[in-house]
């Protein structure tokens, strides 16, 4: 069976079966979604009622569309489905999307036997059923019925659960993430996740991928696919209790499988395993905006002692090392501090600490050859100066680029309220990972160590 989705991400010619006038159906908004898409396509409505739907000519049936045919979408209910994906055969059609429900999910396993049958021993691909779609933000095509739009970025999004994966359309743009594609796998009867990996290897506009799955259909293709993949490789698997085992068998028809294997052969083969979407989203962002981190030394500097010590404490607990400072680091830091504290790592800014201080401390961690990645965090202590915060972080990150030994991740922590957050988008937006919480910020270092360590391997492999 060919593996490459080209035409399924870039069709050149797309049709809506059970495309509707009425606004209220999917066929209705998928087949708009397509239209107002900044794509160009041909765009074919199969309804065998109607002449016209949204100024488009409509076809009764596929098979009356006089040209060729790049991707289908699929909205008749399920008992329908079956003979709409043979026409799709006749037609010779080379991909599909069954948006349909209805079948394993529901417990209705023969149906979807049926359509394993029809596609069988053909080169058709075949997304779902029991999807959305996908949101192809980097070439602007949405071959889906959701409404909304993330912002086009680098991070793929592939999710096993529609309303989980319409959600993170929304919590990316909330959180300022970029999005190349975003896209529902359903049921899984043919296209699969190994199939979206190695797609999105070679996808120039990927540069994270993210998954969330409740179970493989393929442990053995799953895997080798992480294992070649030249990109970090995000997963949330759930099911990881015995109710949440139960919960995805009736979710998504998937056998959730022993969490222990799992998590096992996702470190196995190279990928880099989430607690839940949050974690996977701030490590995203991470990948996607900061250089990996070479090894796992790490400096933090803060305006406050007690940030610096929840931040050591969360490294270390996450394999990360916070070093003693080099003599060297330690002079060099020691005239930039007023003379009451004296340095460490963490480093103690003090509570007045403004632009000045957090630029130069900043750029002599970055170039100490015994620190990996830096941390730097500001709590709102009334009299501290946020501005000054992120403008010292933003320069250095502007710096970074001229200089190669500055070539080391940077992420940023702080504790505060409402003040703070206009700040938070200027980093957010610049790339620079900000997080409110010292754990979600270690557990982000930790990611671009390991993905520092997975490229170190591929080097060595090849
Ligand atoms: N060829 C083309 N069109 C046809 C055919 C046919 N052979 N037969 C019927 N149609 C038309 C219908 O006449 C109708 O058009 P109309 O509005 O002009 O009458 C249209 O196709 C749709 O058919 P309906 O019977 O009206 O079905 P409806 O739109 O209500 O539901 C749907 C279809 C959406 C596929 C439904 O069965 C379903 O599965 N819903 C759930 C979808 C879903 O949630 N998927 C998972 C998404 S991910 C997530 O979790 C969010």
């Amino acid at each position: 069976m060919g593996k490459d989705l080209t035409t399924f991400f870039k069709p050149k010619s797309i049709a809506v079966v059970g495309a509707s006038k009425d606004s209220r159906k999917i066929g209705h908004a998928a087949l708009k979604n397509i239209l107002i898409s900044d794509y160009e396509c041909e765009i074919y409505p199969i309804n065998p009622k109607e002449k016209e739907i949204l100024g488009l000519k409509c076809y009764k049936k596929l098979t009356d569309v006089p040209r060729n045919i790049d991707l289908v979408l699929i909205s008749v209910p399920a008992p329908i489905v079956p003979q709409i994906l043979i026409d799709c055969v006749k037609k010779n059609v080379k991909n599909v999307i069954i948006i349909s429900s209805g079948f394993s999910e529901a417990g209705n396993h023969e149906l979807e036997e049926e359509l394993k049958k029809i596609i069988a021993k053909t080169n058709i691909r075949v997304l779902g059923p029991n999807v959305m779609g996908y949101k192809n933000a980097s070439d602007g095509l949405d071959a889906s019925f959701v409404f909304g739009n993330p912002r086009k970025g680098n991070v793929s999004l592939i999710s096993q659960s529609g309303a989980l994966g319409i959600g993170m359309i929304y919590l990316a743009n909330n959180e300022f993430m970029g999005v190349s594609k975003i896209i529902g796998v359903g049921n899984k009867i043919d296209i699969d996740d190994d199939d979206l990996i190695d797609y999105f290897t070679k996808d120039p506009d990927t540069k994270v991928i993210g998954l969330y799955i409740e179970g493989v259909k393929d442990g053995r293709a799953f895997m080798n696919s992480i294992k070649a993949c030249h990109k970090p490789v995000l997963v949330v698997k759930a099911g990881r209790s015995l109710a949440g085992t139960r919960a995805t068998a009736s979710h998504t028809g998937s056998m959730a499988g022993s969490d222990e294997i799992y998590d096992a052969a996702i470190k196995q083969a190279g990928g880099i395993r989430c607690r839940d979407i949050v974690e996977l989203f701030d490590r995203a962002r991470a990948l996607a905006g900061q250089p990996p981190a070479q090894g796992n030394r790490i400096g933090i500097i803060t305006n406050g002692g007690g940030l610096g010590i929840l931040l050591t404490d969360a490294c270390e607990a996450n394999g990360l090392i916070i070093p003693k400072l080099s003599n060297k680091t330690y002079k060099k830091i020691d005239k930039i501090l007023p003379n009451l504290i004296k340095p460490n790592n963490p480093v103690d800014l003090v509570g007045d600490a403004g632009f000045y201080r957090y630029e130069a401390c900043t750029k002599i961690m970055l170039e100490d050859p015994n620190i990996d990645g830096v941390i730097v965090a500001s709590v709102h202590g009334g009299y501290a100066r946020p501005r000054e915060f992120t403008g010292a972080i933003l320069k250095m990150v502007r710096e970074r680029k001229l200089h190669e030994e500055h070539k080391k991740p940077i992420l940023a922590t702080w504790v505060g309220g409402k003040e703070f957050e206009d700040l938070v988008w200027d980093l957010k937006s610049a790339g620079v990972p900000i997080y409110p919480s010292s754990w979600r910020t270690a557990r982000s270092m930790l990611a671009l160590y390991l993905e520092g360590q997975r490229i170190k391997r591929e080097q060595k492999n090849s």
